[in-house]
């Protein structure tokens, strides 16, 4: 069984079980600045675990692309990926605990053949906020789950929530053993001695969590998540993602490749290469700030680490299209995309190593200095300014710190660095508090004003403009389209007027539910047709703008205020970037 089989048997399962499919969100979040990157199945269906009615009712199934990038300096060992799949089913007020629990179980030993022996599971030990999860543990004996599998743990272990506020609840967690030995007598599996393996959660969202505390939500839901690379590792009996078909062919090929081999260097280009193909592919883009930054990294590192096997750059080419070759079956839009994604990562290889090169300029500097002043050592500052402002990392600096026979003080940079990543994780989980609180009315105005800039454009520019992405803040819009030219002052001031035309006239903003070729067929407008359900929502705003979205917009354009145009840019190739505000 490869990971596709398994992705098909679980999504046939649950339809099987009344669950209808839904297309994988995109990674980057559409019209959502708040979140990096979709980290979670459930992160997409937010709105409608709080209770809005989602078109294809209360019982989904879907395979998510995610990207987490808490753990990115982790990889290169033998489990943290940046890039994975997750697997996941929905009850929206639907079935609870029970039902829940029961096709869990039904799927892991039936379809998947696990023998019981090798399950154990974790429910929630209770606490003042809510009851030991009881009712679970009944339910999972009920179903044939041996007593002593059963472990209760507290919130640490046995609580979901995305970030500081959403919806949350207690879960119960799915655990393979892997056969090793105990590592204590008290191993469990939520020791962390890999004895263990998480492989799925069933998270029961019945709460809301703010910063006033816990309360009820409308309905009660279920949000399971099922990473599927793990699985599929497991399944297929090997140690680490990087020994399935998923990975194979590349690290074998890197193996050829390399002059110097390093399996933790391979790895990293294995994954951080599959990582920013799936990203570039989903429209991200390198660049300094949040989600660029993030995919920027990515390519570094995967640089880096081709230089540390001793390969030669030019080959990389060839290993993107291995790697899309290996990944096409999987995600067939990486065929379209495949000139793209290889021209993103080239360019941004190719200043990487113009940034390595300033580097050792920087470097060179800093040892006269060091040397001028008969110390010993680099000190951490220089360190983290090699690192943060020149993008060199460490592991050169102190490469070439020894073949000037200093050392590095890693103490201090260590230090530098947490209190940078302190920052960053503070910044990452205010964006996704952010993106769960939902939105403010400007983040709303703005959203409306991106559709009506759109069709603006289509009627200033051309037909073929289409929107190719987009970022709004409470302060501002930013909107990315198609388009082969810099716009003229003429053409900026023309678009300018035709949106605040429309804003004028107070054109009614209306929503309405069709199927998904009844909307293309009716001429509305959509970023990517394949990432839709079959029943779409529709917003038209009078008879100037009618597009596939999930909302939310301002009732009448007359809340919008004036609209000016601050910048016109180059994005990327042949995509144009305006920078917009809403007067008040
Ligand atoms: N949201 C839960 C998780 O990410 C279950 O899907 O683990």
């Amino acid at each position: 069984m490869k990971a596709i089989d398994i992705r098909n048997k679980y999504l046939k399962f649950f339809e099987r079980h009344g669950h209808i499919v839904i297309p994988s969100a995109p990674l980057i979040p559409e019209n959502d600045p708040s979140v990096l990157f979709t980290t979670a199945g459930m992160q997409p269906l937010v709105p409608y675990l709080l209770g809005e009615k989602h078109p294809e009712g209360t019982r989904l199934t879907d395979y998510q692309k995610c990207v987490r990038t808490v753990d990115i300096d982790e990889v290169g060992d033998n489990r943290h990926l940046t890039y994975f799949e997750m697997l996941g089913n929905w009850s929206l007020g639907d079935y609870f605990k029970e039902e829940s629990i029961k096709m869990s179980f039904e799927f892991l030993t039936k379809e998947l053949g696990i023998p019981v022996e090798k399950l154990s599971v974790t429910v929630f030990a209770g606490d003042e906020d809510a009851p030991r999860d009881e009712e679970s543990a009944r339910i999972w004996e009920e179903v044939g789950m041996p007593k002593d599998h059963i472990y209760y743990f507290g919130k640490d272990d046995n609580w979901w929530i995305a970030g500081e506020e959403g919806p949350c609840g207690p879960d119960t967690e799915m655990f393979y053993d892997t056969g090793k030995e105990p590592c204590n007598k008290n191993c469990n599996p939520s020791c962390g001695c890999g004895k263990y393996v998480e492989i799925w959660n069933n998270v029961f969202m019945e709460y809301y969590k703010n910063k006033d505390g816990y309360s009820k939500l409308k309905q009660r839901n279920v949000d399971t998540g099922l990473g599927l690379e793990r699985m599929n590792m497991l399944l297929q009996g090997k140690e680490t993602p990087y020994d399935t078909e998923i990975f194979k062919p590349i690290m074998d090929k890197l193996l050829e490749l390399a002059k110097v081999d390093d399996i933790t260097s391979r790895r990293i280009v294995a994954e951080h290469m599959r990582s920013s193909i799936m990203i570039i592919s989903d429209g991200g883009r390198p660049s300094n700030v949040d989600r660029g930054y993030v995919l920027r990294r990515l390519i570094r590192r995967m640089t880096r680490h081709l230089n540390k096997l001793q390969i030669n750059l030019d080959e990389l080419s060839n290993l993107i299209e291995l790697n899309i070759e290996n990944l096409k079956e999987m995600y067939p839009e990486l065929a379209n995309n495949k000139e793209i994604i290889k021209q993103v990562i080239i360019e941004e290889k190719d200043k990487f190593i113009k940034t390595l090169e300033h580097g050792e300029k920087e470097f060179g500097k800093a040892i006269t200095k060091i040397k001028n002043e008969r110390l010993q050592k680099i000190d951490g500052q220089t360190i983290f300014k090699l690192y943060d402002t020149y993008g060199f990392p460490p592991e050169v600096t102190g490469d070439l710190a020894k073949e000037q026979g200093l050392e590095l003080d890693m103490e201090e940079f260590k230090k530098l660095y947490k209190e940078h990543q302190e920052k960053s994780r503070m910044g990452s989980e205010q964006k996704f508090k952010g993106g769960l609180a939902g939105e403010t009315p400007e983040t709303i105005a703005y959203h409306t004003a991106t559709h009506l800039l759109n069709a603006a454009l289509k009627v200033v520019i051309g037909k073929d403009v289409h929107q190719k992405g987009s970022n709004i803040t409470p302060e501002r819009m930013r909107f990315d389209f198609s388009c082969d030219h810099k716009l003229t002052d003429e053409e900026k001031k023309e678009v300018e007027e035709l949106v605040n035309k429309w804003i004028s006239e107070s054109l009614p903003v209306t929503v309405e539910e069709m199927k998904k070729e009844d909307a293309i067929k009716s001429g509305a407008e959509c970023m990517f047709i394949e990432k839709y359900p079959d029943i779409v929502t529709v917003y038209s705003i009078g008879t100037v703008s009618k597009e596939l979205c999930g909302g939310p917009h301002v009732k009448n354009t007359s809340e919008l205020g004036k609209f000016v145009i601050k910048k016109e840019e180059a994005s990327s190739q042949g995509v144009r970037r305006i920078k917009a505000i809403l007067e008040k």
